[in-house]
């Protein structure tokens, strides 16, 4: 792979020319898409769980991109299953309230069987999160969080998990390795759903974490490894191949998203059919309160026609939905919160048709 490239690269060069082959004559210019699941003994890797050259690729750019040593996961929630392999048993894990249902779920599941204790913390309130993390065996940390859009201030709270001698996860999902580095504030271990913007065309699921590349981040990277080779949730070539073609455009997307994501939050805010825009100022995520809640926003999920309706997010095409129409959604997420994952669509058409669905709940809504 391209190790000789120079590590001076900024992220918008990154994103195309690492992960490629070497530069033989003959060499193909992409990473290769490789179908084997053993290999010729006495090479490096013996058998496919425990590595993949097509992993290799994706990694050495994700790596590059976060400034750490990356592994790739069959999925987000692999990835999010491998990093609580890091606390002991019965350890405790602060949270924010809003993180991921997903997450959220899995750790009350763990908690359900005595394998973690759970503390939910708001990010933003540091004293909270300082008097939690007081003999946790982990911080994690979601910034900004799904579907909330609440911003953490990543230097206090690892600064808090340090001196608790807390591991700190830090889901970077949605903010990117364009707009947030977390391992440059410190962070133990960098999570990512690569479903969403890193692949960015929502036709595949995979997950990546992480970690810094000194010593003690090589201590972690290396139970990591042993976790995805012995318990299995390994990535598939195709996905992964998929996924870095995806990543080669991330730049590109991320920006022009967030473009249309800061007009529009603008537009909405004072709408007369929204009660509220929470956008953190960065990304593609933007969130409304719909006027007339859960049945409003659900009228404005079926009458859209561009956005589409549906529960993912980061993608190139612009989704919609409602939180809470998900039971695992925490009851303080307001029922008429409509998740905008803002593509990179014509600004003007993802207005008109949003607006349009939004105006036809009527005036009293
Ligand atoms: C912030 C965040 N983390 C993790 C995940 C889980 O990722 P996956 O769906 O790839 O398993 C998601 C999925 O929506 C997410 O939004």
């Amino acid at each position: 792979m391209s190790h000789e490239i120079d590590d001076h690269l900024s992220p918008a060069t990154q994103v195309v020319a690492l992960g490629r082959q070497d530069r033989m004559p003959g060499a193909g210019v992409n990473a290769p898409l490789e179908f084997s699941s053993t290999y010729i003994a006495d090479g490096p890797v013996n058998y496919a769980r425990g590595g993949n050259p097509t992993w290799t690729a994706f990694e050495e750019a994700l790596g590059a991109l976060e400034g750490g040593e990356a592994l790739v996961f069959a999925s987000g929630m692999a990835a999010v299953a491998a990093a609580l392999s890091l606390v002991p048993h019965g350890g405790a894990v602060v949270v924010p309230g809003h993180a991921y249902n997903g997450t959220t779920a899995l750790l009350d599941d763990l908690a359900s069987r005595g394998a973690v204790d759970v503390r939910r913390v708001d990010p933003t309130d540091e004293a909270s999160v300082r008097a939690a993390v007081d003999g946790a065996a982990m911080l994690w940390i979601e910034s900004p969080t799904n579907p909330m859009l609440e911003v953490a201030d990543l230097d206090v709270l690892v600064g808090a998990a340090r001196q608790a001698g807390a591991v700190t996860v830090c889901d970077n999902t949605f903010a990117t390795p364009l707009v947030q580095r977390p391992l440059e504030h410190g962070v133990d271990v960098v999570l990512h759903s690569v479903t969403k913007y890193l692949s960015g065309h929502s036709d595949v699921i995979l997950g990546a974490l992480v970690t810094p590349p000194s010593a003690a981040g090589r201590e972690v990277a290396a139970r990591l490894v042993t976790h995805r080779l012995l318990h299995g949730a390994i990535a598939g070539p195709m996905e992964t191949w998929l996924a870095l073609r995806g990543l080669r455009t991330l730049h590109l997307r991320v920006e022009r998203a967030t473009a249309n994501a800061r007009q529009l939050a603008a537009r909405l805010d004072g709408h007369p059919g929204v009660e509220r825009v929470r956008y953190p100022g960065f990304g593609a995520i933007v969130s409304i309160e719909v006027r007339g809640g859960a049945d409003s926003a659900e009228r404005v999920c079926a009458a859209t026609r561009l956005w589409t309706h549906a529960t993912s997010l980061g993608g190139v095409e612009s989704q919609v939905e409602r939180r809470r129409r998900h039971p695992a959604e925490p009851g303080s997420v307001p029922e008429g919160l409509l998740r905008l994952s803002v593509g990179i669509e014509d600004v003007e058409d993802l207005w008109r048709d949003l607006d349009r669905a939004l105006r036809s709940l009527g005036p009293g809504a």
